[in-house]
Parts: structure tokens; C-alpha cells; sequence
């Protein structure tokens, strides 16, 4: 008679997963604006690329607009996590808005930096993904023109002649750490003594995450991701997952999304959640395949990040 017992199946955790710190506080000052000032409270653009988080801060008061315009004039707006340009702040401030900017203090610091490159006559190269919020935001501190935006290696070749003479670089702070490398090295080469941040604008969150979605992807079968397409932080871990050798990758934004078949000659699953994905979400597709497989599970990584930030000020 044939077993009906599960199959086997081994999942490694990547640790750390999930919300970061940048991605909570901005959560929390939708929350306690909530509970501060009565629903509804604004909030331009998805606060996190989240949906679910999304649909929870709705369930319970706010609304997400497009733009300012959208929002009744005097009502309480919250700006999102990804930063936005000044005259954003601006418009909403002439039109009697309660504004509060959650921007992450990690964005906010690269916005600093490519204020001081301009203020010292330096041209600016943008590392990042055209189109992007973020990268919008930090576009948007500087006169037009003063930037260009590079997202592969071979884009610098091709940036133009107005980028000549003192230049600087900046880095989208969710972009992939090793083409980011890639990048810096063809700048540093085209641009002889470019200017550029101590360290990485890449932040700790993207760092580790990614870092640890390579050290798993060696060793298992298959990759699910747990995030949204239009995540820039999820798509990364995806392909940081590939260009580690797992081709078996699936970015799910919960379970429902999950292609079982896909995992029908896997063993090992590795399991990772973008900075903006809930804990719940992870939960949820651990408790699907549980229903499939007889799961055993390890976790794999520095689980301690430690990292938190300063409430977003509601006064
Ligand atoms: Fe901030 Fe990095 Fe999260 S920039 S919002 S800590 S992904």
C-alpha cells in the first residue's frame, strides 16, 4: 500500500527576514496617527511596498492617495518611507496640511549627502532604478539636471558629457549590493577620484538580507521569496538568489501566490521576506507547505540586527 505520509521537505530560514527598522517606524507613525488624530488619516503613496500592510492601515482609518492634491485641505498627511523631494513638503504644507515624513533616516541621509555634493559644485551620478520613489525623492533635492541615474555598469559608459569634471555617486539604499560594486568600480574608473559615501548608501536591512539569501541559495533547491513584484528590496533577493546558483526562485506576496509544482523535485527550500513584508506573510506560506510536506526547518544567518529608530515626532 503507498505511504500517505507527507514527503520530506527541508526549509533554511533566512535570518534576518522581514520588516526593517525603517519600514516599522514609518508603519507605526500611520498607527499612532490613527489613534492620535481619528481616521481618516492621508498617507501619499503606499507607506511600504506592502499590500497587506496597506490593507491593514486601511482596515482601520487610513487612505492611501496619489498626490497631494488628492488629500482635503487641514487633514493630517503621513509621507512614505522612500523620502520625497521638498516641493512635495512644500504643496502640502499650502495646502494646510498636518504633514508628517516618515521618510526612513537612512534615505534622509543620502538626501544630505547629494545636497552637500551639489552645494560643492559636484555633478551627481544616482545609483538606483529610474522611476523609483526613492529615487524620485533624491532627484527631487537637487535642481534638474544636476543628476543622472545609472542602474548596470554599462550605463556609465554612456552617461554625458556634463558629467565631467567634479562628480560624486550616491546609492539607492535597497539596490543590490554586488552591482552596485560593479558600478562604483566602472565610475571609479571613468571618473578618476569621484567623490562618494563613506561606506555604502546601501542600508544594514538590504546588506543583511541579501547577504543572507546568498549564503542559503548555494545549499538548497528552490527560493521563495516573500514580497511584492513592485518591491525594489524583494526584487533584489530574488536575483541575488539566481546569481547565487538557485534557479528555482519564486517571489509570492503570500500564499496564495505559491506555485506548488514548482517545488515537486525539491528537497531544500530556502525562505526569505523583503524588508516590507509582515511576519504573518512568512507564517502563512510556512504553514502551507506544512500541509504538503513533512517539514523540518533550520534558520541560517545573524539573527540580531538591533537596529531602531526614533519614533516619527506627531507634534
Ligand atoms: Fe530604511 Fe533600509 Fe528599510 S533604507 S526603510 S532601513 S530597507
Amino acid at each position: 500500500p503507498r505511504s500517505t505520509r507527507p514527503r520530506p521537505m527541508h526549509v533554511v530560514l533566512a535570518a534576518p527576514r522581514g520588516f526593517c527598522a525603517g519600514v516599522t517606524r514609518a508603519i507605526d507613525a500611520v498607527e499612532r496617527a490613527l489613534s492620535q488624530f481619528g481616521p481618516p488619516v492621508y498617507v501619499r503613496r503606499p507607506i511600504v511596498h506592502n499590500r497587506s500592510v496597506m490593507q491593514h492601515l486601511e482596515a482601520h482609518g487610513a487612505v492611501f492617495v496619489r498626490e497631494v492634491e488628492d488629500v482635503p485641505e487641514g487633514a493630517v498627511l503621513i509621507l512614505s518611507a522612500h523620502g520625497v523631494a521638498p516641493d512635495i513638503i512644500a504643496a502640502a504644507e499650502a495646502r494646510n496640511l498636518r504633514v508628517f515624513d516618515a521618510v526612513c533616516p537612512l534615505v534622509d541621509k543620502v538626501h544630505r549627502e547629494v545636497r552637500r555634493h551639489h552645494r560643492d559644485g559636484r555633478h551627481v551620478i544616482l545609483i538606483g532604478h529610474r522611476g523609483h520613489p526613492e529615487i524620485d525623492g533624491t532627484l527631487g533635492q537637487l535642481p534638474a539636471g544636476a543628476a543622472d541615474v545609472v542602474a548596470t555598469a554599462d550605463e556609465v559608459e554612456h552617461l554625458p558629457e556634463t558629467a565631467r569634471g567634479p562628480v560624486a555617486y550616491a546609492i539607492q539604499t535597497t539596490f543590490a549590493v554586488e552591482e552596485a560594486r560593479r558600478i562604483v568600480e566602472s565610475l571609479e574608473a571613468r571618473f578618476p577620484g569621484i567623490a562618494g559615501p563613506q561606506g555604502s548608501d546601501i542600508c544594514y536591512a538590504t546588506t543583511n538580507r541579501q547577504s543572507a539569501v546568498r549564503t542559503i541559495a548555494r545549499r538548497v533547491d528552490a527560493f521563495i521569496i516573500v514580497g511584492e513584484s513592485f518591491s525594489s528590496n524583494a526584487c533584489r533577493l530574488v536575483e541575488v538568489a539566481r546569481a547565487a546558483g538557485c534557479e528555482n526562485v519564486q517571489l509570492v506576496a503570500d500564499l496564495s501566490e505559491l506555485d506548488f509544482a514548482k517545488l515537486e523535485e525539491s528537497g531544500s527550500i530556502g525562505i526569505t521576506a523583503a524588508a516590507s513584508t509582515p511576519a504573518q506573510s512568512v507564517s502563512a506560506v510556512l504553514e502551507g507547505l506544512g500541509r504538503s510536506f513533512d517539514l523540518s526547518t533550520e534558520q541560517v544567518g545573524n539573527q540580531e540586527e538591533g537596529v531602531t529608530f526614533r519614533q516619527v515626532a506627531l507634534c
